[in-house]
């Protein structure tokens, strides 16, 4: 055990639910000392996800007990093992786990709830791991049993899920067709494994059939709801799946009764925080091994479009509200 004074340490602070700058405060607080079981952590990077800006808001499928210190996901450094703990713990970069508040520089939790991450994997990337990679990962593998050379139908497909869903998919030898809302990004999509690109807009469907050669697509995933997920659906094979895991248009899904009498589309859900809730370690585990395999080769490499101190938490805040960004907005310890 390595003994040390704790300095004060800062963090970002949820008050009350409501518009992110405003309900949001930069506070310092002495650091803790670990007990037995525990360990510090020092930040690296944390990610702001469109998850925590939902928490922010108050309209996310869990709420924190207030006040609270937000962040889903980030990637830390152990600079302290408690008496009871494994020392060998102290300097590793470490997962931390949902629930923690990972918009804080430094922090103490359990020695057991970490993940360690080789050192192979870029730190910015370990970051982004645990929720966007992960959720790809297991809604290409748990709905449909997808043979090599077929199609998987996508919306906001330049979003951090979305490059995960392509490059997972082009490791696994799929075809990925996605749907994006804007021009400009079919280049940049290809270039990371898309087979095919379209834009959300009029007769979504037929031009999906006429990019894949009119292939039967078993597996639809939807993270915008409205419009755009109407239009996938009625491009999907009969009996196919499509998943729902986001609703970045805010429109609900409205789904003909002709979707399910003549066609009998599955519609489904998926939530990465209740996949973790209920895998078992050994599941959690092969998961990640695959992730921090992915991420040391290249194959899975998120964009990041700007990195803020933890300080300037509503600068990083207005600028991962944006529209049209290139890439994740993270923060730094
Ligand atoms: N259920 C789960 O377990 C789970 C896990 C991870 C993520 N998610 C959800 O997945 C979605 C994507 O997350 P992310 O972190 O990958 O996002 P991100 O990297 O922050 O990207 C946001 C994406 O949403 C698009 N977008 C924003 N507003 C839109 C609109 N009105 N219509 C259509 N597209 C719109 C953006 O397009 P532009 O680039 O054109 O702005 C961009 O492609 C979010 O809804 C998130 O909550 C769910």
């Amino acid at each position: 055990m390595n003994q040390r004074t704790p300095q004060a340490s800062k963090a970002v602070w949820l008050s009350r639910f409501g518009p992110a700058q405003e309900v949001t405060e930069v506070k310092e607080a002495p650091a803790k000392q670990p007990a037995a079981h525990e360990v510090a952590v020092k930040l690296e990077f944390a990610p702001i996800n469109p998850a925590d800006l939902n928490v922010l808001a108050g309209k996310y499928g869990t709420l924190p007990t207030l006040p609270a210190v937000p962040g889903i996901e980030g990637v830390a450094l152990v600079t302290q093992t408690g008496s009871a703990g494994d020392a060998s713990l102290a300097g590793k970069r470490v997962l931390l786990p949902h629930g923690f508040g990972s918009w804080r520089q430094t922090g103490v939790l359990a020695a057991q709830d970490l993940i360690v991450v080789p050192e192979t994997v870029p730190l910015e990337q370990a970051a982004m791991l645990r929720i966007n990679p992960a959720t790809a990962w297991c809604m290409l593998n748990e709905f449909i049993e997808l043979k090599a050379g077929e199609w998987v139908l996508q919306n906001a497909a330049n979003s951090g899920v979305g490059r995960s869903v392509i490059q997972i998919a082009r490791a696994c030898g799929l075809r990925t067709l996605n749907v994006v809302r804007r021009g400009g990004l079919e280049a940049e999509l290809r270039s990371i494994g898309a087979d095919a690109v379209v834009e959300e807009g009029e007769q979504l469907s037929q031009r999906i059939a006429a990019a894949t050669g009119g292939a039967q697509i078993r597996l639809g995933l939807n993270a915008v709801g409205g419009e755009c997920a109407l239009g996938m659906a009625k491009a999907l094979a009969d009996g196919a799946t499509l998943v729902t895991y986001g609703a970045m248009s805010l429109q609900p899904l409205r789904i003909p009764n002709g979707l399910l009498i003549f066609k009998d589309l599955a519609f489904r859900g998926f939530w990465v925080s209740k996949w973790f809730e209920k895998a078992t370690p050994q599941k959690r585990d092969a998961l990640f091994a695959r992730l921090f395999a992915w991420a040391s080769a290249g194959v899975l490499h998120t964009p990041i479009e700007a990195v803020y101190p933890l300080e300037k938490i509503h600068l990083a805040l207005e600028h991962a509200n944006r529209p049209m960004r290139s890439g994740k907005v993270l923060l730094h310890g």
